[in-house]
């Protein structure tokens, strides 16, 4: 959850790898930190917050030199402190880390009783350490770096500078991503891609147990047995474009603005409008398939559930869902026999990883639906359905969501198809609405208006409630899950039919309730439920299509109207107002949208 980068550039490397730690905060901005050698000694600047305050120092105290490290830190051992920023110095040895070092006490135990003084309170600085005493015993550089890689245990992405070797970084992934960029007669690592954007689009990404040399001229790269290895270099498309945030305020903005074009991408992916038949690569066979296993976290999850409504729906084909910290540890009863599927938009979520590669060692068949078609979870599964939005900044999901549960129902589509549960006839009117559901979420954001000064109201409230059935509690969940995430306020999620099981003693006068009800065939039911709420002075903000609104029971505070549409992609066209009620009631708050305080884009430890 942190972002690393390093430079071997024949230009200034400190306003170059600021450029690089832009693009990464989204991985966490708690402090950040750059090091690089003058003159062969290693010098830093790092400071706590966000990435101004360093380039703050920097502009007081300027690192001159052409090759560095530097560091975004999301913090997980030691205070967002200065002294817990990235990067850490021991003796020779500058290091920027990404992950956790979990035998790093023992590890530090062992170097205090040698001598060594520690600095700061991260598993982090052990690494610079081990590699400085192995330096300090003799070993060469390479040797020094290799060595010290075999004593630890947990997850990393590093990259290292070692005094006196200049022009040189050493890198290694075990667990979160690391990438090699290749400039012209300059090299650069970065945690993704989009780290190393601004320099190149010619990269090589690192496999698990990877290390590597990267000097001007290139990289030697070796395995986890030391043996040397070839990578292939790929050219990957330039996503300079999408780092701008046009005439928005917020990256959260645009992209849900974005959600109309990019749910046309990703379903032109698997349907094909000229036959208006499914298209979804994988070879997957529906028709023999007894069960689907579904792993994710957070937003990812919710899409999932949302995919098991569906797939249960149309395809008559059972479908679990399970957050992943829960799966990967209860020792759940599997079988070979089920296709596991992880959902993710960043591919590297630690807990999804673990969960997908429990599910394979089961001998389970495995797919990923990912945006980052490059992450570790898409190069480890048998099928990969991407979901094309493109990169998504905003720590709070928006157009991954709705792009997940585009994949999601065009999959339930074609396994109905393939199980013999639709005919070609019905297929074909199935596809033609998902179809139209990007002109439909494009309607739905209209509401924006309505929204805005619903969350005038919204932001001054203490706690939230999020209501609705069927598909539609899944998006209660994802509501509340979005509410919470950048305004801070707490919410929850419920299914509506549960709220007499308990929460309807959460309901007075002072909490907005948030009832998601198109006019289906859960209708009547949420609005028995509105009725509810309303008899004990809840105030329903009642979230409805033209039909509904028709039928609503008198006394909500707000009804809003997103489009009709059939029920298959309700999920889709109900999102935007939920998403857009988050972040105006976040801006209203003044909280900083794009970076929620304690959040970071990829969870890339558990
Ligand atoms: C969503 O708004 C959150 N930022 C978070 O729940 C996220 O969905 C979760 O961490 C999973 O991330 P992934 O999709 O990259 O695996």
């Amino acid at each position: 959850m942190c972002g690393i980068i390093g430079i071997v550039g024949s230009s200034e490397a400190a306003p170059r790898l600021i450029e690089s730690l832009k693009r990464l905060e989204y991985r966490g901005y708690d402090s950040a930190g750059v090091a690089a050698q003058v003159n062969g000694v290693l010098e830093r600047r790092r400071a706590p917050g966000k990435l101004a305050n360093l380039e703050a120092v920097l502009a007081a105290e300027p690192l001159r030199a052409d090759t560095g490290i530097g560091h975004t830190r999301w913090a997980t051992h030691g205070a967002p402190t200065e002294r817990n920023a990235h990067p850490h110095i021991a003796g020779r040895v500058a290091v920027v880390h990404n992950g956790i070092i979990e035998n790093f006490a023992e590890l530090k135990a062992e170097l205090q009783a040698k001598g060594r003084v520690f600095s700061s309170d991260t598993d982090t600085e052990v690494v610079a350490h081990l590699v400085d005493q192995n330096l300090m015993d003799g070993m060469e550089p390479l040797e020094a770096f290799s060595s010290a890689l075999k004593r630890l245990s947990g997850a990393y992405a590093l990259c290292v500078l070692i005094g006196g070797e200049t022009e040189i970084i050493f890198a290694t992934r075990n667990g979160p991503p690391l990438v090699v960029g290749y400039g012209d007669g300059e090299m650069f690592v970065g945690s993704d891609a989009l780290a190393v954007g601004p320099f190149t689009n010619r990269i090589l990404y690192l496999e698990d147990g990877d290390y590597a040399m990267v000097d001007h001229k290139g990289a030697a790269i070796f395995d986890a047995s030391g043996a040397a290895v070839d990578r292939p270099i790929k050219i990957v498309a330039s996503s300079a474009a999408v780092m701008e945030k046009g005439n928005y305020r917020h990256f959260m903005e645009k992209e849900i603005h974005d959600q109309p074009e990019g749910c046309q991408r990703t379903i032109a992916a698997y349907v094909d409008p000229l036959t208006a038949k499914t298209a979804v690569p994988g070879g997957i066979d529906w028709a023999s398939l007894e069960r689907v296993q579904i792993v994710a976290c957070g937003t990812s999850y919710i899409a999932g559930v949302i995919g098991k409504y569906l797939i249960e729906k149309y395809a008559d084909l059972p479908v679990d869902v399970e957050i992943a910290s829960e799966f990967r540890y209860r020792e759940p009863s599997i079988r070979a026999s089920a296709l596991a599927i992880a959902m993710s938009q960043s591919g590297e979520t630690a807990d999804t990883l673990a969960a997908l590669r429990y599910c394979q060692a089961k001998g389970m068949k495995s797919a990923a639906v990912v945006n980052a078609t490059e992450s570790t979870m898409a190069r480890e599964v048998d099928v990969v359905w991407p979901i094309h939005c493109g990169p998504e900044i905003g720590v709070a999901s928006t157009k991954a969501f709705t792009a997940q549960v585009s994949v999601m129902t065009a999959l339930a589509i074609a396994a109905a198809r393939a199980r013999g549960r639709i005919d070609a006839a019905e297929e074909a009117r199935l596809v033609r609405v998902l179809l139209e559901s990007p002109r439909l979420i494009a309607e739905s954001i209209q509401l924006e208006e309505a929204v805005r000064a619903v969350a005038v109201e919204i932001a001054k409230a203490r706690d939230v409630l999020y209501l609705g059935r069927g598909p539609m509690s899944a998006l209660a969940l994802e509501g509340a899950l979005k509410l919470k995430e950048i305004s801070y306020i707490h919410a929850e999620g419920y299914a509506a039919g549960e709220l007499k099981h308990g929460p309807i003693a959460l309901v007075d006068e002072k909490t907005p309730i948030i009832i998601l009800a198109p006019f289906d065939h859960y209708f009547e039911k949420s609005a028995s439920n509105m009725s509810e709420v309303m008899a004990r002075g809840g105030q329903v903000v009642f979230i409805t299509d033209p039909d509904g609104a028709k039928h609503a029971p008198a006394g909500a505070r707000v009804v809003m109207t997103a489009p009709s549409c059939d029920p298959l992609i309700s999920p889709l066209v109900m999102s935007a107002p939920i998403q857009l009620l988050a972040y105006h009631v976040a801006v209203q708050k003044g909280a900083d949208v794009d970076q929620p305080r304690n959040l970071a884009k990829s969870v890339t430890v558990e």
